[in-house]
């Protein structure tokens, strides 16, 4: 590097560092902060994204500058009502006091740790988790994001095979239209062909049954077993989020259960997205009384402060990992910023009981909904969901592109899907007031109205 460059790059660096230590911007630097967010954003982020973001919203521009609660603004100082809920993520809302007052007490004595002593934080997550979640869960493995968690829990249902049997097919069957990350194994086990189909080969000796038909997780396991091909792990989602807040059938998992039992394979419940309570239950797993032998998180995990990961088994499977503890390793997993954040986190759930909020406001919200769904029936086909995970669908995706875009223009922040653009998601966090509810139902009011409208002068732009 020059020494141009070096001078031009500290510039570079001092000012996104005088910027972020404001928390109000004036006039000038408001419009300074938003051409360089799209100049970088093109040069040097990735100009699709600015592309997606002018075709969902009506000023592409829109760049966040701030939040608390359930709400964030923009650099202008525009509120929007967080209906999205970064995808799962914001159980808690936007910097929870709780969490937040964590890391900061964390971080004024130690941000990461040293690799190589023991971390207290990461014993007293360990200890919580195992006391919150379901049957004979106890030990957690720490990672960063939710993929990761599924990536080391179909490691280690590979590894507890391995000990068994000393057989190298350990597949793994997962369900259609599941989605358990973008890393290759995590995608392996998903189901989006679009998704998958650019990167082939994924890992092999993955198998696909309908999501919520228990019968057919049966016979394929009869017809492994017949053909020789030995499974290792059955893997699904408590609720599909990404395939549309899918509900399986209330029998489903207790079935699933038995039918991992009977074959003696693994059950992996993937609660990234439906754990921390989104479900109106602590986990998704609570609603129907079953316990996984591996259970994986993330998102909601750290508090919606710092991002943090996690799989835990029982001892019986999480004792392949004994051996050798570093047969399976990340280096900033577990670390104490992340840890103290899931510990607030959990804290902070349990204190204000997070799934209750959650179930509670799910069924009003849920029930105004249907309610206007009823009063639009050409544009709804259904909404469903349960706790604060809710899937409105659509008649066809043209009206769902505008209803997002509408809510967007009227500051109601909300959520497509990856496999369904027919369907928005509702995912807002647990501490959403009734106020702010009745707030996004007044505005999507609003916006259906004018969506019939445009459909109805066939102006629906086609997506
Ligand atoms: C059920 C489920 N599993 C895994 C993931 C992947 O998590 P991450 O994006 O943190 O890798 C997601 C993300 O949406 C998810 O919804």
């Amino acid at each position: 590097m020059d020494e141009q460059m070096r001078l031009e790059a500290l510039r570079e660096s001092q000012k996104a560092l005088d910027l972020m230590s404001k928390s109000e911007l004036s006039r000038d630097e408001q419009e300074a902060v938003v051409r360089d967010c799209v100049t970088n954003f093109d040069g040097f982020v990735n100009p699709g994204i600015l592309e997606y973001r002018k075709s969902v919203s009506t000023d592409y521009t829109a760049v966040e500058w701030s939040d608390s609660g359930s709400t964030y603004r923009d650099v202008h100082g525009k509120e929007y009502i967080d209906c999205l809920g970064g995808f799962g993520i914001y159980m808690l809302g936007h910097r929870h006091p709780t969490v937040v007052k964590a890391v900061k007490a964390q971080l004024e004595h130690q941000a990461l740790h040293s690799q190589e002593l023991l971390d207290p934080m990461r014993g007293y997550l360990a200890h919580l988790l195992a006391m919150v979640t379901p049957g004979d869960l106890q030990y957690s493995f720490f990672c960063n994001s939710g993929t990761e968690a599924n990536e080391g829990a179909m490691k280690l249902a590979k590894l507890y095979a391995w000990r068994r049997k000393k057989d190298h097919s350990k597949g793994i069957i997962s369900t259609t239209c599941a989605f358990h990350g973008k890393s290759i194994g995590s995608l392996s086990v998903s189901g989006k062909a679009e998704f998958r189909r650019p990167f082939y080969p994924l890992v092999p000796g993955v198998r696909f049954v309908p999501y919520g038909d228990a019968d057919a997780l049966d016979k394929e396991l009869a017809i492994c077993d017949q053909v020789g091909f030995d499974i290792a792990a059955f893997i699904a989602e408590p609720i599909q989020g990404e395939a549309g807040a899918i509900l399986p059938p209330p029998d489903y998992f207790a079935k699933v259960r038995e039918i991992c039992d009977k074959w003696h394979i693994l059950f992996i419940a993937d609660e990234v997205q439906t754990g921390m309570g989104r479900t109106g239950k602590l986990w998704g797993m609570d609603n129907w009384g079953v316990a996984p032998d591996i259970m994986t998180m993330g998102k909601a995990l750290g508090g919606a402060v710092i991002p943090i990961g996690n799989f835990i088994a029982t001892p019986e499977v999480f004792e392949a990992f004994f051996e050798n503890p570093y047969i399976h390793s990340t280096t900033f997993g577990g670390n104490p910023m992340a840890t103290s954040a899931a510990i607030g986190a959990m804290h902070a759930t349990l204190e204000e009981d997070i799934p209750g909020q959650a179930a509670e406001k799910g069924a009003y919200l849920k029930g105004k909904l249907t309610e206007l769904a009823a009063q639009y029936d050409d544009l709804f086909a259904d909404v469903r969901g349960m706790g604060v995970i809710i899937g409105m669908e659509f008649r066809d995706a043209d009206i769902g592109y505008a209803v997002s875009q509408g809510l967007f223009s009227r500051g109601v922040l909300i959520g497509g899907t990856l496999f369904n653009s027919l369907t928005l998601r509702m995912q807002p966090p647990a501490i959403i007031t009734y106020a702010e509810m009745d707030t996004v139902l007044a505005r999507l009011g609003d916006t259906l109205a004018s969506v019939r409208e445009l459909a109805a002068q066939g102006e629906l732009i086609a997506h």
